[in-house]
């Protein structure tokens, strides 16, 4: 039997580690301030959930462990109630959330969720929105649930690619997720110790990348990593895709940038390169303290929002804060890697300056 509640929370696009433990904690603080008193409703695959009428009740039991998982509890899908194959269901999703009497949503999610989100604030729904993505990308945050978790995974992975890597002499490819941001490349390849770092924001030359690499050698290096962001494109404008058809969620998936390194760089230089894609290994890793704790942090912080009555807000981090901005601010823009300020196109790798959170 469900139960129905004042408040609705759902995560919606790619998981991220720290999703459960945002959602343990809009659970307990909504339940211990009264917020929703008679328990919170969880709506399951994103928007999917509303259109779909599938939900679960929640109470403090449920989600006790929850901030021990990775991946998300409520499940997600890359729903757009706003384009459903083509298709305005917006109205209907509104329908379903009066019909199951909810208040209020707390949505979590990357630049679509939350896109979608701002959209349904403007026809009336109040919301507030909690920022993830393994690709730190979204706009008028400097944090997204999942991003240091998978960085912490990609570290582990690069740092086990070196043992072959250097035994055999090898140059090593890791293609990384990121789709239009360079962040999560240039800090796995900073915390990893790699030698080239490739970024969507700043084209590269395969010439330029080979020269780099030669030119190490003669300086003494036995082996390479050379971390490369799956949405990074070549000078010439060159973009690689696993296929040229768009998937349902309505974007071509990236692919195939770190074989095409390996095949090129191989020939261009004469040593021996390999190439490693983790993919979902880099979502679904197991939370890290850091998100564990900032999943803790956004849930507190959305359910105070909720409790003062701000809705059309998303909460985030700012200068260290943990504060939020207006819903509206991701629509003016992705936030992507500085390349002037924290990039160094000769060397293809970061700048000796702190980078940003965390
Ligand atoms: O959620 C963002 C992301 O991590 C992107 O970096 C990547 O392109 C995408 O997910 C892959 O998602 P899917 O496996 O659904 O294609």
């Amino acid at each position: 039997m469900i139960k129905l509640a004042k408040l609705g929370i759902l995560t919606g696009g790619g998981d991220a580690p720290g999703l459960n433990s945002a959602i343990k904690w809009c659970v307990k603080h909504a339940l211990d301030t009264g917020v929703s008193d008679d328990g919170v409703t969880g709506i399951k695959n994103g928007w999917k959930g509303l259109l779909d009428i599938d939900v679960t009740s929640f109470d403090k039991e449920k989600v006790r462990t929850y901030d021990r998982d990775g991946g998300t509890n409520l499940g997600s899908s890359r729903t757009d109630p706003f384009n459903v194959e083509g298709k305005d269901l917006s109205d209907k999703l509104i329908t379903n959330i009066r019909r199951l009497k909810i208040d209020y949503v707390i949505a979590m999610g990357g630049e679509g969720t939350l896109r979608a989100t701002y959209e349904l604030y403007k026809k009336g729904i109040k919301v507030v929105g909690i920022p993830k993505t393994i690709d730190k990308d979204v706009g008028g945050t400097d944090y997204t649930l999942g991003f240091a978790s998978a960085v912490e995974g990609n570290k582990k992975l690069i740092n086990t690619l070196r043992n072959p890597a250097g035994s055999h002499g090898l140059i090593y490819i890791v293609e990384v997720m990121g789709r239009n941001a360079g962040h999560l490349a240039l800090h796995s390849g900073v915390g990893g110790g790699a030698s080239i770092i490739l970024i969507p924001e700043y084209p590269f030359s395969l010439e330029q990348v080979s020269e780099r690499l030669k030119e190490r050698r003669r300086n003494g290096a036995r082996y390479d990593i050379v971390v490369v962001a799956e949405g990074a494109k070549t000078k010439e404008g060159r973009e690689f895709y696993k296929s040229q058809t768009t998937v349902k969620s309505g974007y071509k998936s990236f692919g195939g940038v770190g074989a095409y390194l390996s095949e090129e760089i191989q020939k261009l230089t004469n040593y021996e390169a390999r190439c490693n894609v983790p993919g979902h290994t880099q979502r679904g890793a197991e939370p890290n303290f850091y998100d564990v704790l900032m999943g803790r942090n956004f849930g507190i912080h959305a359910v105070n929002l909720v409790k003062e009555g701000k809705f059309g807000y998303m909460v985030s981090l700012k200068e260290g804060k943990i504060s939020h901005v207006p819903l509206e601010e991701i629509t003016t823009g992705l936030n992507l890697v500085n390349v002037k300020e924290e990039y160094d196109t000769v060397k293809l790798n970061a700048k000796a300056v702190p980078l940003g959170f965390p």
